[in-house]
C-alpha cells in the first residue's frame, strides 16, 4: 500500500507515521523547518507521558519526505491532515497524487471538508474520516500524542463497502491504530462536530477549559443548547443523529480532563489563524441555508469573528513592520 501525507502535522504526523512504523511506504509532504527535520532526523512522536511511553519513532533512513507531489506520483490512500484554513493553498499539491482509485481520506474537524476536497479531486476519490485523538506538532519532526486512544473512523463517501476502505482498515489495524468503519460515516462527522463547536467555541469566548465550562449550571446549559442546534442544522442537512446524543455527548464532557482546552481555543487565544470558520462558522452558515435558527453559535462566532479579524490586522502589522508593531 502506497500512502501520501499532505500535512504532516499532529494527524499526518501521528498517523502516517504509524504506517510507516509499520513497514508500508509512506510519503510525507512537508514544509520547512519541519522538512528539513523529518530529512534530518525522522519523525518522533512523543507518547502521553511526554517520554518514550507509548510512543515512537521513524528514523531518517527509512522517512521519505518531500515538498514536492510529482516526486511521489499517484498513490493508493492520501492521509489529508492540513488544518480547515489550510485546505484551499494545499489541495493543489493533490492532483499528482491521484489516479482513478486513489482514495483521499479528509481528518479535518466539520462537515465541509469533504465536500470541499471534492471540488478538486472529485467525489469519488474523498473518503470521509473523523480523528479521534489529541496530539500536536511538538516542534520540527516531533509529534506530541497527549490523549484519546488514537482511533480513525472512516468511510466511503455513500457509506458502501469497499476495498480500498477495508484495505486501510487493515493496515491501520496491524499499525496499531484502532481503525473503525461505521454504518454511517456522516453520523460520526456530525456526532464529533456537536461535540467540538460547542466546546471550541465557548471555551474560546469564556477562556476556561472544559471542567469550568461543564460545572457551571449557565455555560453547561449554553454547551446543551449549542448542541441542539447542531443537532437540528445536521437533521435539515440530511443526518438524523440519536434523540439522546446531546446527554450523550454532555456525559462524554464530563469524562474529559477537567483541563482540557480545544485546538480552536487555543488558536483564538494565541492569536494565530483558527478553524472558527470551518466549526462555529458552519453551525450559522448551514444553519441559515437551511432555516434553523442558531443564536448561541451565532453568538459566539460573532465575538469570536471579531477578535479573530483583530488577531489578522495585528499579524498583517506584524508582517509589515517586520514584527514590531504593538
Ligand atoms: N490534532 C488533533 O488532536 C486533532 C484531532 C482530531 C481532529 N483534528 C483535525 O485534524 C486537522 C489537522 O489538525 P492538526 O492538529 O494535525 O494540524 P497541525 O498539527 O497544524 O498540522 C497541519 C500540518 O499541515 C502542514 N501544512 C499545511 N499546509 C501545507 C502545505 N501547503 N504544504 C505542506 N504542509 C502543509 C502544516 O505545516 P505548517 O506548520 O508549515 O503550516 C502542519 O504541519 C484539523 O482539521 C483538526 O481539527 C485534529
Amino acid at each position: 500500500m502506497k500512502v501520501a501525507v499532505v500535512g504532516a502535522g499532529g494527524i499526518g504526523g501521528y498517523f502516517g507515521g504509524r504506517l510507516a512504523a509499520a513497514g508500508h511506504d509512506v510519503r510525507f509532504v512537508a514544509r520547512g523547518r519541519h522538512l528539513e527535520a523529518l530529512r534530518r532526523d525522522g519523525l518522533t512522536v512523543e507518547g502521553p507521558e511526554g517520554d518514550a511511553s507509548g510512543g515512537f519513532s521513524v528514523p531518517a533512513s527509512a522517512l521519505r519526505a518531500t515538498d514536492d507531489p510529482s516526486e511521489i506520483g499517484p498513490v493508493d490512500h492520501v492521509l489529508l491532515g492540513v488544518k480547515t484554513w489550510q485546505l484551499p493553498s494545499a489541495l493543489p499539491l493533490l492532483k499528482p497524487l491521484v489516479e482513478d482509485g486513489t482514495a483521499v481520506l479528509t481528518t479535518q474537524n466539520g462537515v465541509e471538508a469533504p465536500a470541499e476536497v471534492a471540488e478538486v479531486v472529485g467525489r469519488d476519490a474523498v473518503l470521509l474520516g473523523s480523528a479521534k485523538i489529541i496530539t500536536y506538532l511538538a516542534g520540527p519532526g516531533r509529534i506530541r500524542h497527549v490523549g484519546g486512544l488514537g482511533s480513525l473512523t472512516f468511510g466511503e463517501w455513500d457509506n458502501r463497502p469497499s476495498d480500498r476502505v477495508e484495505t486501510l482498515r487493515r493496515a491501520l489495524d496491524e499499525a496499531g491504530v484502532t481503525a473503525v468503519v461505521p454504518q454511517d460515516i456522516w453520523a460520526e462527522l456530525w456526532a464529533k462536530f456537536l461535540f467540538v463547536a460547542p466546546f471550541g467555541g465557548l471555551g474560546s469566548v469564556t477562556d476556561a477549559p472544559i471542567g469550568a465550562l461543564r460545572s457551571r449550571p449557565g455555560t453547561r446549559r449554553l454547551l446543551a443548547d449549542a448542541m441542539t442546534e447542531i443537532q437540528r442544522v445536521a437533521r435539515a442537512s440530511g443526518t438524523v443523529l440519536p434523540d439522546d446524543i446531546v446527554t450523550t455527548t454532555l456525559d462524554f464532557v464530563d469524562r474529559q480532563p477537567a483541563e482540557g482546552t480545544s485546538s480552536l481555543q487555543r488558536d483564538i487565544a494565541a492569536g494565530l489563524p483558527s478553524e472558527l470558520e470551518a466549526w462555529t462558522g458552519a453551525v450559522v452558515r448551514l444553519g441559515g441555508s437551511h432555516g434553523v435558527a442558531t443564536p448561541v453559535n451565532s453568538f459566539l462566532y460573532q465575538v469570536l469573528g471579531l477578535r479573530e479579524a483583530r488577531a489578522a490586522e495585528q499579524r498583517a502589522a506584524e508582517r509589515r513592520t517586520g514584527g514590531s508593531a504593538a
